[in-house]
């Protein structure tokens, strides 16, 4: 699939712009319910001199899991080191990463649901007694060897809850799900980013760009970017409501914001399959994707707004898509 500036995956652009990530949990906007409690849990440890209970962070991409890891450690006042489930294949990654902690130290697990299983088996009494205990030598020779850990706190994201073992969940203290952003949420975000990155926008402007972010930090700082190259490059001061408008018309990126990939979904299957039931497969072949695809990335985003439905019998589209879509249907149909 081509790239989509809507998409809520972190891209190789967005890794430059550590700056505009919020610091500590005055700065990070709402979320207020994690953000209280987690406040309260971060003081009681520090006032017991323990480390704070090990956090799983969960929720769908963009939404600020990466960014509340590092101000957990910012308010901890600790250090904060970083691995991704992916990239621990053997036992002896994760000891080489263990064995660098000191104590108070917060261990980042990003992807922790794509760890392998026998590798969360060493994590386990990392978690709960913090010692590891490892096998060394070959086969016939080996001998455990048991390695004692400083106090740390782990904080694993995932964007699957789902996908994690009963085994590990259990040994996180503290499990916060993060929610989609509200409207005015949006709009206090790409304010502050607007003062970060020195590019005024108008009160307008910015509710128009939070209405079609996808209920997203992560792609309201994109697509932010974005309209700052357009007014930059027609020399406004600030951004207007007109300009944000212009902008994303030619990003392809509509009130929604849904993108092209949106559209073609739903044109397929009002269209071609008369507002379904299809079959999942069957609009992706349609349109040239692959159904893994449509599933993860292009579906998730078509639920929550309300404009297909799932049913047993396959993908239906709703009367908000044939509105948006400008397709006359009957009353009847839904
Ligand atoms: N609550 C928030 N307040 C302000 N900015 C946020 C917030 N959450 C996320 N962001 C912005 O969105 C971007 C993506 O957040 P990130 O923590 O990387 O998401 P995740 O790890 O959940 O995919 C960050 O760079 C940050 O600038
Ligand atoms: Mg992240």
């Amino acid at each position: 699939m081509e790239d989509r500036i809507i998409d809520a995956e972190e891209k190789i652009e967005d890794v430059f712009e550590k700056n505009i990530r919020p610091q500590s949990l005055d700065e990070y906007v709402g979320q207020s319910e994690i953000k209280e409690n987690l406040r309260v849990f971060i003081k009681a440890a520090l006032m017991r001199e323990e480390p704070l209970d090990h956090v799983l962070l969960y929720g769908p991409p963009g939404l600020g899991k990466t960014t509340m890891a590092h101000i957990i450690a910012n308010e901890l006042g600790s250090n904060i080191k970083t691995a991704s489930g992916p990239s621990i294949e053997k036992t002896g990654d994760l000891a080489a990463i263990l064995s660098t902690l000191e104590p108070g130290d917060v261990l980042f697990i990003d992807e922790i649901h794509r760890m392998p299983k026998f590798i969360e088996e060493v994590l386990y009494p990392a978690m709960e007694d913090f010692e590891i205990d490892l096998v060394i030598g070959e086969t016939g020779k080996s001998r455990n060897i048991k390695i004692d850990l400083p106090p740390f706190t782990l904080v694993g994201a995932t964007t699957r809850a789902g996908d994690i073992s009963s085994p590990l969940r259990d040994r996180f203290g503290i499990i916060s799900k993060l929610e989609y952003y509200q409207k005015e949420e949006l709009e206090s975000i790409i304010k502050r980013t607007s003062r970060v990155l020195d590019m005024p926008i108008e009160d307008e402007a910015a509710g128009e760009l939070s209405g079609r972010c996808r209920k997203t930090p992560r792609i309201a700082n994109r697509l932010f970017k974005r309209v700052r190259d357009f007014a930059l490059v027609e020399g406004d001061e600030a951004i207007t409501k007109e300009m944000t408008i212009k902008s994303l018309e030619r990003l392809k990126v509509d009130e929604y914001g849904l993108d092209a990939i949106d559209i073609e979904y739903l044109e397929s299957l009002i269209t071609k399959f008369n507002g379904g039931p299809v079959g999942v497969e069957t609009i992706a072949t349609s349109i040239g994707e692959e159904t893994s695809t449509i599933e993860d990335v292009v579906e998730p985003f078509l639920l929550q707004e309300g404009f297909i439905k799932r049913t047993q019998r396959g993908r239906v589209a709703t009367e908000k898509a044939y509105d948006h879509l400008r397709i006359a249907h009957n009353e009847s149909m839904f």
